[in-house]
């Protein structure tokens, strides 16, 4: 078993958070990583309340945490009262300013993660007492800012944490999708990570087959970050954001070319609602990491968390053993 800091103070086996995948991290995929030793967290992406109370509901007993768009939030922050009233196992606040609402989590004596794209982003989440900073690079499936990669970005919130809040965890996302990342998101000095693409594709996953079919074909360059879904689907995402998603034929015509897109608005949305209806992917979205180049399986979720421990665990063993025989 890997043992950090994520693990003791969570009561975890494996050092491994879903991460909060809008509607695809539901109650059936989360409580299968909560059941295996991981924390399993629901994703609320955009705000439901209806589909958060169903999740909750078909979640009891196990228990959960909740992931939020931060600016989403902002727009219906009545949402998190809905939420903390369900004693989440963690709020996870993403993409946006958490600060209006981390009196409220602090409150509810509720650990508060927050997912950050850079420096600032990180001081920030250190000055509103976040008790868990997640490092995302731009290797990451679904949104954020890509500016940055989590192989340079880890570390350096790692020093940043050392230096002025030594009691915060950091975790690693984008790319952790098999043992080896795992074990380099612990060498760069994360505590865990946090896992979407390859959660994505395991078996208690709501993706539909033929999206998870086309994507575990896919390599990481038919991966690509860019707004078009945004546009087409009327998330009015701040700028600095964008989706990592399949290169398809619907993002070959409109990527760089957003403002014809926005100019053909209505016919884009009819066939995109009749591709979603239709489960074509060729014009429907599939956001993926850029991990999927590595991922080609469809395991449980349990057997997704035992492999990426096991294997981390035989990485660990591996330079540790080279190391005494460097001594030696
Ligand atoms: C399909 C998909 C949907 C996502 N939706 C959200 C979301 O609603 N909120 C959020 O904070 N992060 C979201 N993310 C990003 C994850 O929180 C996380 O940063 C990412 O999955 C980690 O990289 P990986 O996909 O390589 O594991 C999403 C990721 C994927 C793949």
């Amino acid at each position: 078993m890997i043992s950090t800091r994520l693990t003791s103070r969570f009561g975890l086996s494996v050092p491994i958070v879903l991460a909060p995948m809008d509607k695809f991290a539901d109650a059936r995929l989360a409580t299968a990583v909560t059941r295996a030793g991981g924390l399993g967290v629901l994703g609320a992406g955009y705000g439901d309340a209806d589909w958060l109370d169903a999740q909750f509901t078909i979640a009891e007993p196990v228990r959960v945490g909740v992931g939020f768009i931060a600016w989403k939030l902002a727009e219906r922050p009545e949402l998190l009262d809905l939420v903390l009233a369900r004693d989440p196992a963690a709020l996870v606040l993403s993409f946006g300013d958490p600060t209006p609402f981390a009196d409220r989590i602090h409150a509810a004596k509720v650990p508060l993660f927050n997912q950050v794209n850079d420096l600032d982003e990180a001081r920030r989440a250190i000055d509103i007492g976040a008790e868990v900073l997640v490092a995302q690079g731009g290797e990451a499936g679904g949104h954020g800012k890509g500016v940055r990669s989590t192989f340079t970005l880890v570390p350096e919130v790692a020093d940043l944490v050392a230096e002025r809040a030594p009691e915060t965890l950091v975790l690693a996302a984008g790319g952790v999708a098999d043992g080896r990342g795992l074990a380099a998101a612990l060498s760069l000095g994360a505590d865990g990570a946090v896992v979407g693409s390859r959660l994505w594709a395991a078996q208690e996953s709501p993706v539909v087959a033929a999206a998870r079919d086309r994507a575990l074909a896919a390599r990481s360059d038919d991966t690509v970050r860019s707004s078009v879904y945004d546009i087409v689907r009327g998330h009015a995402w701040p700028p600095g954001y964008s989706g990592r998603a399949l290169r398809n034929d619907f993002v070959r015509r409109w990527y760089d070319n957003e403002d014809a897109l926005r100019a053909n608005l209505t016919d884009a949305q009819g066939d995109y609602r009749a591709a979603l209806a239709a489960a074509d992917f060729n014009t429907a979205d599939v956001h993926i990491g850029e991990g999927i180049g590595i991922i080609h399986d469809n395991p449980t979720a349990a057997a997704v968390l035992a492999r990426m421990e096991r294997e981390a665990a035989a990485v660990l063993d591996r330079l540790a053993e080279a190391a005494r025989q460097g001594r030696s």
